[in-house]
């Protein structure tokens, strides 16, 4: 079984993590993000191998209920289930009764209703996975919540940052653009807070929450005041859906201020690392020559996601021994 049978050797009693949900990043401990990224380490081999399998959820049913569109985390957890051997079914909003009116209540307590070991829900309104949580007694995975939190892309960076620099305490990360509409910077912040790092969050006052220093995080407004000292630059895209409002001039502008191209790279530490969690808008806030540098880790945190949510799911199930 390679590397990841060091694990399963432990006791089974120490690879569980303490919630039967993963709703937003505050619920694990710093100890347990850690076993994450541990755990994750050894399942990334397991995606490079001719026969990516293995039998450890053999008989475990994986439901993914998305009602928002995504590639990436859908995509993932999927084959991180698949991975893994247990069974998975798919429902997006328009393949189900939701449209005929069935509340997201009675949705997931049909789905438990069938033994469904797991369920992973995104949804477009912030506190639906909590809710979730709260409706079923099978574990729940936030996959995102409106503009809430998005758990396992926060573990996926961290893994990422950690597997380029071999650390995470101390480096120092700005996330760049729409934070108020961002579950991804809100779910990143936590993380990397409780893992020592330092963040600034940079954008236009308009998309910066007015409190956001209560989270511990530096804030500017000036992109090209903050580059240089910066070792991750994580950018993200502007949510247009999310704005009820305009809350800049144009996009143009936008990208003159705040997207990263070549020019503005030439003032950045030359060993500075660029994430992105998808979906980009090339052109926007990164240039599509940026985003297809070496720099650019963004397909490396996509490749990251499966390894990382192949750990969060063995965690959540509590894992089986391997034969
Ligand atoms: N990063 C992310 O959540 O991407 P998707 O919307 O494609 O899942």
């Amino acid at each position: 079984m390679g590397t990841a049978l060091g694990y399963w050797e432990q006791e089974k009693s120490s690879l569980k993590l303490k919630n039967k949900d993963l709703v937003s990043i505050n619920q694990l401990s710093k100890e347990e993000i850690t076993l994450i990224l541990d755990m994750a380490e050894s399942f990334k081999s397991i995606s490079k191998r001719p026969i990516k399998k293995v039998p450890t959820l053999r008989g475990r049913t994986i439901v993914t209920l998305f009602f928002e569109p995504s590639t990436r985390t859908r995509t993932s957890f999927e084959l991180a289930a698949k991975r893994l051997s247990a069974d998975t079914v798919s429902i997006s909003k328009s393949a189900s009764s939701v449209v005929k009116g069935e509340s997201i209540k009675d949705t997931a307590q049909t789905i438990e209703a069938m033994a469904a070991d797991l369920v992973v829900i995104r949804h477009p309104a912030s506190g639906s996975a909590e809710l979730l949580a709260r409706y079923i007694k099978c574990g729940v995975i936030n996959g995102g919540d409106g503009s809430h939190e998005h758990p396992t892309q926060a573990l996926l960076d961290l893994f990422t940052i950690r597997e380029k620099f071999g650390k995470i305490e101390g480096l120092k990360v700005a996330i760049v653009g729409d934070i108020a509409h961002s579950r991804v910077a809100r779910s990143n912040i936590f993380a990397l807070k409780k893992m020592g790092a330092d963040v600034v969050v940079v954008g236009p006052p308009t998309l910066i929450p007015r409190d956001i220093d209560r989270l511990g995080v530096d804030v500017s407004y000036n992109l090209d005041a903050v580059l240089p000292e910066v070792d991750i630059l994580y950018l993200l895209r502007i949510q247009l859906e999310r704005q009820g409002e305009s809350l800049f001039p144009s996009l143009r502008e936008y990208a003159s201020l705040f997207g990263l191209n070549r020019k503005r790279l030439e003032a950045a530490k030359s060993s500075l690392v660029v994430m992105h969690p998808g979906p980009m808008n090339r052109g926007v806030e990164i240039s599509a020559e940026i985003a297809d540098m070496p720099q650019a880790l963004i397909t490396t945190q996509v490749t990251n996601g499966v390894a990382v949510r192949m750990a969060v799911l063995y965690l959540l199930l509590g894992g089986v021994e391997v034969e």
